[in-house]
């Protein structure tokens, strides 16, 4: 404990020793090294960086932050932790400070404004005390990549945002709950940021814009991310077709209807989520055949109708598969064990019954099994042995039977495991003891 708030004021020291030297960007060449960095770009970092008091409590950041280079005046900025220049101009155009315990409002009239260069801009998990997002952000004309996630800002996005016609990447997302998106804005940005491929707005409140405003976005797009956006209505089947579309992730917008394309799907999705949403999902061989890229699938708490689940069976080159909270009934699809790549499989709370088939033979990377909340009965598999990888497992609220002292003496990478709510007949040990 002394220890980590010994090397956190360690921290802090270096981090705003230079608020203690002399200005000196007015004078003359300095001693060694060439300087490269233009006085008034130093200035404007120190005095952008020298802005936020120091935080009262570290443990309100969603990071710990790593060493950083002093920043010092007289020294060369370009070499300062977090700041890229172009080596010909000596302009500042890269400015990362994800992480750097940064806290306090951060106001049009801040100095980071007046760095116009800027081509990338990251900071992430920092504190801004629920500040409005400065329409400011609109003048930096160069930027193609600008990451504000998980920096408590809050309000409305600016449409000046759109002014960013040369983005590749915007991250905004898991700010403080009440950042908003305006259809406007949101249009704007869709019509004007034409070479966008990455945009992250997870969390951020777009419960106004209309789903089928998505598929005015950049055809470039190959990240999508949109969880918990409040979006509402029908989202058109088309934007699943989009060619570079690889990552798309619209878990939790419960008001979010449409369905998932039967026949003409896109190949290259790798990240689909369409957890806790509306949209029906009725699974075909013909739209699974179509599904051949699909690594991570994500479809909890989902409106499936009628699906043959035996299909999952041919996504062999999954490797995450969460189908959790669907209600399905019946067996466990004897083709999961299909699945040789399969690191994590969820079938929790699906009224599955009976005992579990030996599927589990082949699937040497499982490394996370979720089975509870169901009715499975009777012994464990006896392949459950093979999982060398498993390290966490929950069975619980289930019926299962039997003994079990030997079923995880070979687990030796386990370190969770829920039995709870069965009927097995014999005093389970602890993890501790197995693992000895
Ligand atoms: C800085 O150094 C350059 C050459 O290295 C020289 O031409 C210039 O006059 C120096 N400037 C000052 C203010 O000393
Ligand atoms: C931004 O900073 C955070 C925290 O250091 C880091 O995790 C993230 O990868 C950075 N983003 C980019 C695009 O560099
Ligand atoms: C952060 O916001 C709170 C509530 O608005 C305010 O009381 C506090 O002074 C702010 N802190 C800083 C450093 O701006
Ligand atoms: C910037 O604006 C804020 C709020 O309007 C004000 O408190 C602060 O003094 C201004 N800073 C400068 C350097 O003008
Ligand atoms: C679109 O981008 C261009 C170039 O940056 C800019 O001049 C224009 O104002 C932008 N339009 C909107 C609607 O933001
Ligand atoms: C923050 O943005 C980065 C891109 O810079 C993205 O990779 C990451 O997933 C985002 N983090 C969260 C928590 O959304
Ligand atoms: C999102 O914004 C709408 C409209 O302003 C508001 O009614 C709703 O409560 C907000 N949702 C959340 C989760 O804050
Ligand atoms: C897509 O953009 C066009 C203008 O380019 C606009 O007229 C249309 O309303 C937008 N579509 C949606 C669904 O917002
Ligand atoms: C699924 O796999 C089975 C057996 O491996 C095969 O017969 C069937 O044609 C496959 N279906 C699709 C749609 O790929
Ligand atoms: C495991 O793999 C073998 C050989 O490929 C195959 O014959 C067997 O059916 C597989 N077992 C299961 C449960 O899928
Ligand atoms: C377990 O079996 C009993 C009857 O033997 C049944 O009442 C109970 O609902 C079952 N529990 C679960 C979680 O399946
Ligand atoms: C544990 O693994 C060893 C060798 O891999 C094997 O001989 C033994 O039967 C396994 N034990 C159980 C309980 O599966």
């Amino acid at each position: 404990m002394m220890g980590s708030s010994l090397l956190l004021a360690q921290f802090l020291c270096l981090l705003f020793f230079h608020s203690h030297s002399q200005p000196a960007h007015s004078s003359s060449n300095f001693s060694s090294s060439v300087q490269l960095c233009p006085g008034d770009q130093s200035l404007a970092l120190l005095q952008f960086k020298n802005s936020f008091p120091m935080p009262s409590s570290p443990s309100t950041f969603p990071c710990h932050p790593p060493e950083k280079v002093l920043w010092k005046e007289g020294t060369d900025c370009c070499t300062w932790d977090g700041v890229t220049c172009n080596m010909k101009t000596g302009h500042v155009i890269g400015l990362d400070l994800g992480c750097s315990m940064l806290y306090g409002t951060l106001h049009s009239n801040s100095t980071l404004f007046s760095l116009h260069h800027l081509q990338k801009l990251n900071l992430s998990y920092n504190d801004f005390n629920r500040s409005v997002i400065s329409s400011s952000f609109g003048q930096f004309l160069h930027l193609t990549h600008l990451h504000l996630n998980s920096s408590n800002f809050a309000g409305q996005v600016p449409p000046e945002i759109s002014h960013l016609s040369r983005l590749v990447s915007l991250g905004l997302s898991s700010n403080s709950g009440e950042l908003m998106l305006e259809p406007i804005s949101f249009n704007k940005l869709a019509q004007n940021l034409t070479q966008l491929r990455e945009l992250y707005l997870g969390g951020v409140n777009m419960s106004l814009v209309v789903p089928s405003s998505l598929m005015n976005l950049s055809s470039s797009l190959s990240y999508l991310q949109l969880w918990r956006c409040g979006l509402k209505g029908d989202l058109p089947d088309n934007l699943f077709r989009r060619s570079n579309l690889q990552w798309l992730d619209l878990w939790s917008n419960e008001g979010l209807t449409g369905s998932f394309p039967q026949y003409n799907l896109n190949n290259a999705l790798s990240h689909l989520d369409l957890s806790y949403t509306r949209i029906s999902i009725h699974l075909e061989p013909d739209s699974i055949s179509h599904l051949k890229s699909v690594e991570k699938l994500y479809l909890s708490g989902c409106n499936f109708v009628g699906s043959n689940l035996d299909l999952f069976g041919n996504l062999t080159q999954l490797i995450e598969l969460g189908l959790a909270g669907n209600q399905f009934g019946g067996q466990i699809p004897f083709s999961l064990g299909k699945l040789k790549q399969l690191e994590h499989l969820d079938l929790r709370n699906n009224n599955f019954i009976g005992p579990i088939p030996d599927i589990f033979v082949n699937q040497t990377q499982l490394a996370w099994l979720r089975l509870s909340d169901n009715n499975f009965q009777g012994h464990l598999p006896f392949s459950l042995r093979n999982l060398k990888q498993l390290s966490r497992l929950q069975l619980s609220a289930n019926n299962f039977t039997s003994q079990i002292l030997n079923e995880f003496s070979n687990l030796t990478e386990l370190t969770e495991l829920d039995l709870s709510y069965n009927k097995f007949d014999v005093q389970i040990p602890s993890l501790e003891t197995l693992k000895n």
